[in-house]
C-alpha cells in the first residue's frame, strides 16, 4: 500500500492593524531603535488592541480566509488544532472557541502548548491524523497575542514580541506534504524562559502580580545559544536522514525570534540567506505564529514540489524540524 501524506493545501495569516514601532517603544522603556534593529532585526510588530479581543479573534480571521481560499465549508472540517500559549482563557481551549465562532460543527478541536515550537508540534500531530486516513480536512493554527503576557516595563522582552497568527489546511495527498519530522523537548529549559504565575504551582495572587510574575520571563543569552544549536542540529539531521543537500531545498523557514539567530542557523546549516524566509523585521516574534506567517508571506514564491524545511525553538525547551513538499 502506498504511503499517504498530509499536504498543506492552503495557508492564511492574520496580523492586527495596530503597528508598534521601535520609536514608540523608546517612549516606554530605556531602549533605542538602533539597539533593537542591530540586536534583533525587528523594526515593527503588530499589536491586537481592543477590549475583550483575544487570540481566538485573530485565529478566526485567519481560518475564515483559509476556508475561502480552499473552497471549504465549515461543516467539512473534521479536526482543528490550535498552537498557542496565549489562549483566550486557561480553559476551554481556544481551538474550541474558534470552531464555535466560525460554525465548524463536525470537528474535534484542541490546543497544543509548545511555545514557539507550537505550530511545528501541531503540524506533525495534525499530519498523523491525515496520514492514518481517519481525518480528511485538518486545520492547524498557530498564533499568539503576546502583548497580553508581556511586561511593557521590561526592555529585555517587550521589544521582541508581537501579535499574529496563521493557519494551514491539511488534506490527503499521494506525493506532497509532510515528509519527515524531528521533535525534541527538554523541560530543564523552563528555568530560562517561562511565565510563573497563573498555573497550578503559583495561582495568580496579589503577591504574584506585585512581582510581575504574570508576564514572560526570559534569560536571553542561554536561550539564544540553545536556539542556535538546537535548530542547526535538527536542520542538519533531517537533511542527512533524507539524503537532502542544500541544493535540494527551496526554502528554510526558521522561527523568527532574532535575526542574529536566523543568520547563525543558516550559516551553521550552510544554507544561503536568499532562500531563508524572513519577516521578523515586520512582525517581531509572534511565538506560535511565526512559521505560518512566513509561509503566508512567501506563498506567491512557492512552487509545487518545492522542498521546504521548517524549524523552531522555544520555551520548554522545545524544538524541531519538519520537511515538507509543497503541494501547489
Ligand atoms: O522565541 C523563543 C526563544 N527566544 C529566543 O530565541 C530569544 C533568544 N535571545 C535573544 O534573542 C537575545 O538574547 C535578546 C534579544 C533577548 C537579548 O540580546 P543580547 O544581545 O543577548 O543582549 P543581552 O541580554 O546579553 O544584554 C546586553 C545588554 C545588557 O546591558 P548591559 O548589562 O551590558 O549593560 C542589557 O541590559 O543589552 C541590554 N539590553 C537592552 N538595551 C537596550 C537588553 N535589552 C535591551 C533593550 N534596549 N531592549
Amino acid at each position: 500500500m502506498s504511503r499517504k501524506f498530509a499536504a498543506i493545501t492552503g495557508v492564511q495569516g492574520y496580523v492586527p492593524d495596530y503597528v508598534m514601532t521601535n520609536k514608540e517603544l523608546e517612549t516606554m522603556v530605556d531602549t533605542s531603535d538602533e539597539w533593537i534593529r542591530t540586536r534583533t532585526g525587528i523594526e515593527t510588530r503588530h499589536i491586537l488592541k481592543g477590549e475583550g479581543l483575544g487570540t481566538s479573534d485573530m485565529m478566526v480571521e485567519a481560518v475564515k480566509g483559509l476556508l475561502e481560499k480552499t473552497n471549504t465549508r465549515p461543516e467539512e472540517v473534521d479536526m482543528v488544532i490550535g498552537a498557542t500559549i496565549t489562549g483566550d482563557m486557561p480553559f476551554p481551549d481556544t481551538a474550541n472557541i474558534v470552531c464555535d465562532k466560525i460554525g465548524i460543527k463536525n470537528a474535534f478541536s484542541y490546543d497544543i502548548n509548545a511555545a514557539c515550537s507550537g505550530f511545528l508540534f501541531a503540524l506533525t500531530t495534525g499530519a498523523k491524523f491525515v496520514e492514518s486516513g481517519s481525518h480528511k480536512k485538518v486545520i492547524v493554527m498557530g498564533g499568539d497575542k503576546m502583548s497580553s503576557i508581556i511586561d511593557y516595563t521590561d526592555r529585555t522582552t517587550c521589544v521582541i514580541f508581537g501579535d499574529g497568527c496563521g493557519a494551514v489546511m491539511l488534506e490527503p495527498s499521494e506525493e506532497h506534504g509532510v515528509m519527515d519530522s524531528i521533535h525534541h523537548s527538554d523541560g530543564s529549559g523552563r528555568h530560562y524562559l517561562n511565565l510563573k504565575a497563573g498555573g497550578s504551582t503559583k495561582p495568580i495572587t496579589h503577591e504574584a502580580l506585585d512581582n510581575r510574575e504574570n508576564f514572560v520571563y526570559q534569560n536571553g543569552r542561554p536561550v539564544f545559544k540553545a536556539a542556535v544549536s538546537g535548530m542547526s542540529d535538527v536542520v542538519k539531521t533531517i537533511m542527512e536522514n533524507n539524503d537532502l543537500s542544500k541544493d535540494d531545498i527551496a526554502w528554510l523557514v526558521p522561527h523568527q525570534a532574532n535575526m542574529r539567530i536566523i543568520e547563525t542557523v543558516s550559516r551553521m546549516a550552510d544554507f544561503p540567506m536568499e532562500r531563508v524566509m524572513i519577516n521578523i523585521n515586520r512582525y517581531g516574534n509572534t511565538t506560535a505564529g511565526t512559521l505560518p506567517l512566513c509561509l503566508w508571506d512567501y506563498e506567491d514564491q512557492l512552487k509545487k514540489g518545492d522542498n521546504i524545511i521548517l524549524t523552531a525553538f522555544g520555551g520548554g525547551f522545545t524544538w524541531g524540524a519538519i520537511w515538507i513538499k509543497w503541494a501547489y
